[in-house]
């Protein structure tokens, strides 16, 4: 079975934890899009590990994980992240394989990331990873991949291109100084040699397994709302996160794909700025960021947060084609009076239940409650779904009802055993 993860929400629904647990069952797992904009937090047994480029599954013993030619990746992050799992013992050398056709994330993409937001009116909230330049460059055609970084006469060739123009732009438009040709070309043919044995045709090596009967997880990272073309846009990322980008960021056909699974949070979370319907107000926000340890696992900027909004999750189920969904971190519900869920919004007196992509529309709708009682009992430490209290299954069963979706899975903490399947 080739299964896709992805996010219903904004990003941060606990994507890393259910990869981590699916990957059990897969012999491949790959990352499809983004870069080390991503955070995803994998507890095992003792320890946390946080990944931004590395696919979650790279923890279970044998199993392949492809960074696939969707991905944009900077090289630095992707060295550390080799470096740090060698020393935690765990043998990555012929388990991890690059695309040949990814994207590389260059120091003027970092920088012009943050200058860039500076000029902007309306703030996207970037993560400042140069991920947004370095997909710019990808669709404007001249974008470094992994596979120049193995040809010194290309990757010279290509650099000198860009800096010419780029050292133009950032002179005048952004008043920096630019950057060296000499100190970035050596820094880079280094990359390439400490590489080379990840490096391949990822999407030769994806297909011959599907061929061989070998199952595929992918990995989305960010969320539907973060997708550049479902997301709130402008305030979304510069990638396909929604299930579509499964295919054109691994060459796995949809033909081969089985399944898609949504993860989402039992609220909803955001970091970075952009609409947010059912956020919290100042104080409640406070006290539920607090409560769930909500703050960025890549930039520790503190998240925003709001009740869960069915109207944007139905949505995502249809864009994405999710067949079930994994709900999150439903413990940091327990011990509230009551709880709300979004199940239709107002605009100037008009109630609806779609999801509006009108900017302007969806900055100033009101949210339409169902309002649910809270369960005072800790969900802390049950095995078994139906131990869960009353109340939080209630919970459940009338986001699956107003979902339409299957929820076969309930988080209740971050590590593995904090996990409940329903069948
Ligand atoms: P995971 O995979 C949450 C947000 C940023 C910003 C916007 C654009 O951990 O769920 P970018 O740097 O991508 O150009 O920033 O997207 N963002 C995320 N928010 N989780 C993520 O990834 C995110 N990746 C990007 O905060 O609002
Ligand atoms: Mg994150």
């Amino acid at each position: 079975m080739n299964v896709v993860l992805v996010g219903t929400q904004w990003g941060d629904e606990g994507k890393g934890k259910i990869i981590d647990i699916l990957s059990e069952k897969a012999d491949y797992i790959v990352r499809y899009q983004g870069g080390n904009n991503a955070g995803h937090t994998v507890v095992t047994g003792e320890k946390e590990y946080i990944f931004h480029l590395m696919p979650s599954g790279i923890l279970h013993k044998g199993k392949i994980c492809c960074i696939g030619n969707g991905v944009v990746v900077d090289p630095e992050i992707l060295l550390k992240e080799i470096e740090s799992i060698k020393s935690a013992g765990i043998k990555i050398d012929g388990r991890l394989k690059v695309s040949t056709l990814a994207h590389v994330i260059m120091p003027y993409h970092r920088i012009l990331d943050k200058l860039r937001e500076t000029k902007r009116a309306h703030k996207i909230g970037t993560t400042g990873r140069g991920i947004g330049p370095c997909y710019a460059d990808k669709i404007s055609r001249c974008g470094i991949r992994m596979i120049d970084l193995l040809n010194p006469a290309a990757l010279r060739e290509k650099l000198k291109d860009n800096l010419a123009e780029k050292n133009e732009v950032f002179r005048r438009v952004y008043r920096h100084p630019g950057f060296e040709f000499a100190s970035i070309y050596p820094q880079y043919l280094k990359y390439g040699k400490v590489f080379r044995s990840y490096i391949c045709d990822t999407a030769l090596l994806l297909n011959s397994a599907v061929t061989k009967g070998r199952e595929i997880l992918f990995e989305g990272a960010q969320g539907t709302y973060l997708d550049i073309d479902f997301g709130t846009y402008p305030f979304v990322t510069s990638s396909s996160a929604t299930a579509g980008g499964a295919c054109i960021g691994t060459g796995v056909s949809p033909v081969r794909i089985d399944k898609v699974i949504g993860v989402a949070k039992a609220y909803t979370t955001r970091v970075g700025e952009g609409p947010f319907p059912t956020e919290f107000d100042a104080d409640f926000g406070k006290f539920m960021r607090d409560k769930g340890r909500e703050f960025g696992a890549t930039t520790g900027r503190p998240r925003r947060c709001g009740w869960f909004d069915a109207v944007t999750v139905r949505q995502a189920i249809m864009i994405n084609g999710i067949s079930e969904l994994a709900i999150m971190k439903l413990d940091i519900l327990d011990g509230l009076k009551t709880v709300k869920v979004c199940t239709a919004y107002t605009y100037k007196g008009k109630r609806f239940s779609g999801f509006p992509y009108d900017l302007e529309v969806l900055e100033n709708v009101k949210p339409v409650y169902k309002e649910l009682p809270g369960w005072s009992e800790s969900t802390s430490g049950i095995r078994d779904y139906k131990d869960l209290p009353l109340r939080a299954r209630s919970y459940l069963s009338f986001l699956k009802d107003d979902l339409k979706a299957k929820i076969s899975i309930v988080s209740i903490g971050s590590s593995r055993k904090d996990t409940l399947f329903i069948k």
